[in-house]
């Protein structure tokens, strides 16, 4: 069951444009906009009975969720990125056999990090559409990739090519022609998480923790022109469970990639 009650509102110090970013981010969502005045967080969930809260703050939208706050970072692709222009390798890259030009359908597009790698290194002539099926991580992350400006050019320019959709992936993998993407890529929250880090408890509580489906991977493998990857915990059996008949990545990494490639 996905968390998408929720509301949207501005810092107590908001500005016109933090108020316009509420005020539409509130409409594309179909959600409402209450003004903050000088109401506390605590205050505004308990009268709106809305265990989320938007909030559009510094020309960015965080949400606050009762097991605390969400907002857009490149994360780790920071450091992907700049290992790749170094020429190191990158395991999910690898996985892909990711090149210039290609297209690239993230099915669990999150927070984005691994769709910005794909991104940087697909390039100008490339694709990257990211799915993301919480309204509300949808629209952090798009907002993020759209204007996030704290980053170097190529990082810059990977985040703002990133087409986000807020769509469940079976719904947008069934819309497709045969062969829409070179890569169909899904990277769900793991069936056993690798540490209960507290920094991941509200990504957990507003995400989708649906497992993928057998019909998710029939679908993606009429979609991928190339390949199907699957990112889980090395020792998963989600790679099995699904049929992915190679599994990529570090020897010694925490996180594998299941192959299967369109022969
Ligand atoms: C582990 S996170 C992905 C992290 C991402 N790869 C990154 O680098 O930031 C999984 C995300 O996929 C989303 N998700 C799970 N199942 C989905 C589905 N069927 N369709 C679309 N999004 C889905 C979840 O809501 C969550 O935000």
């Amino acid at each position: 069951m996905l968390n998408t009650t929720a509301i949207v509102t501005t810092s107590r110090n908001s500005n016109p444009t933090n108020d316009l970013l509420a005020e539409q981010t509130a409409k594309t969502l179909g959600i409402p906009f209450v003004p903050r005045k000088t109401f506390s967080l605590g205050e505004l969930r308990a009268v709106h009975d809305a265990p989320c809260i938007l909030v559009a703050k510094n020309n960015a939208l965080v949400l606050e969720t009762p097991d605390g706050e969400l907002f857009f970072h490149p994360n780790m692709s920071h450091l992907r990125v700049k290992n790749l222009r170094k020429g190191q390798h990158d395991n999910m890259a690898e996985a892909m056999a990711l090149a210039p030009g290609m297209s690239v359908l993230d099915g669990t597009l999150g927070f984005g990090a691994d769709a910005i790698v794909a991104s940087f290194v697909t390039g100008e002539h490339g694709r990257v559409v990211g799915l993301e099926a919480s309204p509300l991580i949808a629209a952090v992350t798009a907002h993020g990739l759209a204007n996030f400006s704290r980053e170097n050019e190529p990082m810059t320019a990977a985040m703002r090519r990133i087409e986000v959709v807020n769509t469940d992936a079976l719904a947008y993998l069934r819309a497709q022609p045969d062969n829409a993407f070179d890569i169909v890529y899904f990277d769900p929250m793991f069936r056993h998480p690798l540490m209960q880090s507290e920094n991941m408890n509200p990504l957990r509580y507003a995400a989708d923790h649906a497992p993928v489906s057998e019909a998710m991977i029939a679908e993606a493998r009429r979609v991928a022109r190339r390949r199907v990857v699957l990112k889980e915990t090395s020792k998963s059996t989600e790679f099995a469970r699904l049929g992915f008949p190679e599994i990529a990545g570090g020897r010694y990494s925490p996180v594998h990639y299941g192959v299967w490639r369109k022969s």
